[in-house]
Order: structure tokens, then C-alpha cells, then sequence
């Protein structure tokens, strides 16, 4: 079977890592134009520079959990997985998938003079060179507000012709990823993965309700014992 899986910050939630959207969740105590927008970074780049590196320091910090696992143990099996995260995370690279990062990643840093992508240091600042130009120009490598997702073509292409779309911890606030399941449906069979409702949880054809790391693996397993299920 042909599945596509797009995972959101509630997959991380039970390693520790805040979520966006909680009631004591990141964009509570930070405004999105400040530190997720290029006129943020513009104004005071050194305070959005902070936050990703703050963030940086939290997943160092962090383990993948069982959902994680289970998703990886599922790419693992005769299935085509193909996984898309909005997470900035490597929590998926570390419990052992290959994911397609939509919103970018904390690894890694991006010149914006040259295009030229470089690990990220743990303490990124205004004064860190390209190391392939020399330019001054590095930022984080994430998609801000009003910048184009990643891998957008590849996704399209793989969600209209998926058998099975799964959806897990997101909230359905930001597009492309919450047009997705409106995408996959047209042919897939689609589950959301959510502790709560999410903004598009009517979307759906099943919902799965309960926490990530205790849903994913249960119906992983019985997934891969009867995939008619
Ligand atoms: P949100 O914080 O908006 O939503 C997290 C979702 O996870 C909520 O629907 C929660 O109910 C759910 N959740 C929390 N804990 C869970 C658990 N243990 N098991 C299952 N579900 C759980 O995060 P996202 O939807 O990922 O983008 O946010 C999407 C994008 O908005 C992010 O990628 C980020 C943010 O602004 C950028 O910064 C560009």
C-alpha cells in the first residue's frame, strides 16, 4: 500500500518539545512576526536567531518517542511510506525514518547570498560566515511565514496518489500541510492521529483520539498484521 504520513509538533509534544498552539505554547510567549517572518529577522535578527537556537538546544535535549519508532517501523515494512514533517525537528532522522522536511530544519543553516546550506552551529549569530561564499548572510534554514514550503511538487504528487493518508499532531492552522488531507481524500482513505479536534478534524474519514506515542504504535501494529483493518 502506498501511505503518506504528515506529522505536526504534537508527535514531538511527548518528547518534551513544546507544540505551537497549547495554551503555554511557543507562539503564547513569542509573536510569529518576530521570530517567524523574514521582516523579523530583518528588524532584529539576532532575537530570532536566539529562538532557533533556543529551540536547537530543547531538541538536543529531546529522544524520539514510541510514535516516532512505530513511524519508522512502518517505512521499514512492505509499505511505501512517504513521510512529510512540519516539524524543524530530527527526532524522525534519529528514531531511524528518511522524512521530507516541509518547514525546514534546525540542523542546518542557509546562505541567502548563495543558496549554499551548512550545519548549523549551536549559537548561530549575525557574525557567521557562508562557508562557501564568505558572505555574511547566514540564517536559519526554516520556512517562515509568506515563504514557499519545501518539496511542494513532490507532495502534491505523492498525496494524489496515495492509498492512505495518516495525519498526526497538527493542529490544521497552517496551509499548504492542513489543504493536504482535502488533496489525499479524493482517492485515500484518511485517519487523523490528534489528542483533541484539530481545525480540520471533519475532514477526516476516521479519527484516532489519544496520545501519540500510545495511538501510532497500536495501529502500526495492527496495521501491519491486517492492512484491510
Ligand atoms: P500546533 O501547535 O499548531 O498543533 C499541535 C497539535 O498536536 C494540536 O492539534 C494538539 O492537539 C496535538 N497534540 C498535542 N500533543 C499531542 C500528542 N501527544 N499526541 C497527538 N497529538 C497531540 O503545531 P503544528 O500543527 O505542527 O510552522 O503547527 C504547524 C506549523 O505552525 C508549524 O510547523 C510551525 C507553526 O507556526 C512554522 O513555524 C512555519
Amino acid at each position: 500500500m502506498h501511505i503518506v504520513i504528515l506529522t505536526g509538533a504534537g508527535i514531538s509534544a511527548e518528547s518534551g518539545l513544546a507544540t505551537f498552539r497549547a495554551a503555554d505554547g511557543l507562539w503564547s510567549g513569542h509573536s510569529i512576526d518576530d521570530v517567524a517572518t523574514l521582516k523579523g529577522y530583518r528588524k532584529n535578527p539576532q532575537h530570532v536567531l536566539d529562538f532557533y537556537n533556543d529551540r536547537r538546544r530543547d531538541v538536543a535535549a529531546a529522544e524520539p518517542n514510541a510514535a516516532h519508532y512505530a513511524i519508522a517501523k512502518l517505512q521499514g515494512s512492505s509499505h511505501k511510506v512517504t513521510l512529510i514533517t512540519q516539524n524543524v525537528d530530527d527526532l524522525h532522522e534519529r528514531a531511524g525514518s528518511k522524512v521530507l522536511h516541509m518547514h525546514g530544519s534546525l540542523a542546518t543553516a542557509i546562505c541567502e547570498s548563495c543558496g549554499h546550506r551548512q550545519p548549523a552551529t549551536d549559537h548561530m549569530s549575525t557574525t557567521d560566515h557562508c562557508m562557501e561564499c564568505g558572505e555574511l548572510a547566514v540564517r536559519p534554514d526554516i520556512v517562515w511565514f509568506g515563504e514557499e514550503p519545501h518539496y511542494m511538487l513532490d507532495i502534491d504528487h505523492e498525496l494524489r496518489r496515495c492509498d492512505l493518508f495518516l495525519s498526526i499532531g497538527t493542529s490544521g492552522n497552517v496551509y499548504p500541510a492542513a489543504g493536504f488531507v482535502r488533496v489525499a481524500g479524493k482517492k485515500a482513505r484518511t485517519i487523523e492521529f490528534n489528542v483533541d479536534r484539530s481545525e480540520i478534524s471533519s475532514k477526516f474519514d476516521v479519527r484516532v483520539v489519544g496520545a501519540a506515542s500510545k495511538t501510532v504504535p497500536e495501529w502500526v501494529d495492527s496495521f501491519i498484521v491486517n492492512p484491510n483493518v
